[in-house]
């Protein structure tokens, strides 16, 4: 890790399904396998991969072997930490989501402000958090501390408010980065009016003053960036596909398929995000080619999916 610059993988909406595609053409599995062998180009010096939820699709149990499986491929061949959140689309008690992979790492130290003496390394303070979920988490990436919450039902409650105020009461160094799926800000399409986070004002009043800089989310599926209360705010585009957002009264009903994903850059005193669009494994050169894994391409799906979908 860089002792100037911490550099995020931020992956949200994989929507991934056991059968491998979504919407019978996109292939959700092979985008993972993709963007491992894109990222030593676009992205060198990670240290550490976010996921705001959605990794499957409707629940989609038997999907969370394959697409748990990628993310850690990708996780080991960079030598990173995994952070994952849930969606609404998630099973949000899968043992994925408090796997021993997702807090397990070199570079990575437990937030030692929580409950000192009474966590142990590699585990969680279980009491305060949502039953069976591992969430809320907190976890020091250096200087930097990330928390997740658990946004699946769209709203976060009084429970995880009350230990993300805990969290809260020591700043880190660098400050914090917050993790959820879903934003407090609306969108501005149509479809998506009111499909934000429920409880967004309660959250205000736990961010503003705290030393909270950036909240990471998706859902939207997407690009959006602004503020909330005092801190910045990302929302990243799908990997699994795109809301247009030239169409803001979606009368055309469709998505794009146009997998996404952003790569942060937090120094002490600033962060930055940029939207970068998947090259499919057909354009990727042939010395990134080789860190792919061994399995076979599949077929590139259309440019754009009819497809309506509920984020
Ligand atoms: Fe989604």
């Amino acid at each position: 890790m860089s002792a100037d610059q911490i550099t995020l993988l931020h992956l949200s909406d994989l929507h991934a399904t056991a059968s491998g595609t979504l919407f019978e053409t996109i292939p959700v599995a092979q985008y993972v396998q993709d963007l491992t062998a894109q990222l030593p180009r676009t992205a060198p010096g990670l240290d550490a991969v976010v996921v705001t939820g959605d990794l499957v699709h409707r629940q989609d149990a038997a999907a969370y072997h394959g697409v748990f499986s990628a993310l850690s491929a990708l996780r080991e061949v960079f030598d990173i930490s995994l952070h994952l959140v849930p969606g609404n689309h998630d099973v949000s008690d899968h043992p994925a989501f408090s796997h021993p992979a997702c807090h397990q790492h070199a570079g990575i130290q437990h937030a030692g402000t929580q409950h000192a003496g009474t966590q142990h390394a590699g585990t969680q303070h279980a009491g305060a958090q949502h039953a069976g979920t591992g969430l809320p988490w907190s976890r020091q990436l250096g200087p930097l501390r990330l928390i997740g919450l658990d946004s699946s039902t769209a709203e976060l409650g009084e429970q995880q408010l009350h230990r993300l105020r805990e969290i809260l009461r020591e700043p880190a160094p660098w400050g914090s980065v917050l993790c959820l799926h879903h934003s407090p800000v609306d969108s501005p399409l149509k479809n998506l009016a009111g499909r934000g986070l429920v409880d967004s004002a309660a959250l205000a009043d736990v961010v503003r003053g705290s030393d909270i800089r950036l909240i990471l989310t998706g859902h939207y599926h997407h690009v959006q960036s602004g503020s909330f209360a005092g801190a910045g705010l990302w929302t990243t585009p799908a990997l699994a596909y795109q809301q247009p957002t030239d169409d803001p009264q979606q009368l055309s009903g469709e998505v794009v398929d146009r997998p996404m994903y952003s790569i942060i850059t937090l120094t002490r005193h600033s962060w930055s995000a940029v939207p970068l669009e998947l090259r499919r494994a057909a354009t990727i050169s042939s010395q990134t080619a080789s860190l792919q894994t061994a399995s076979s391409q599949t077929a590139r799906p259309s440019a754009t999916g009819h497809h309506t979908a509920s984020s």
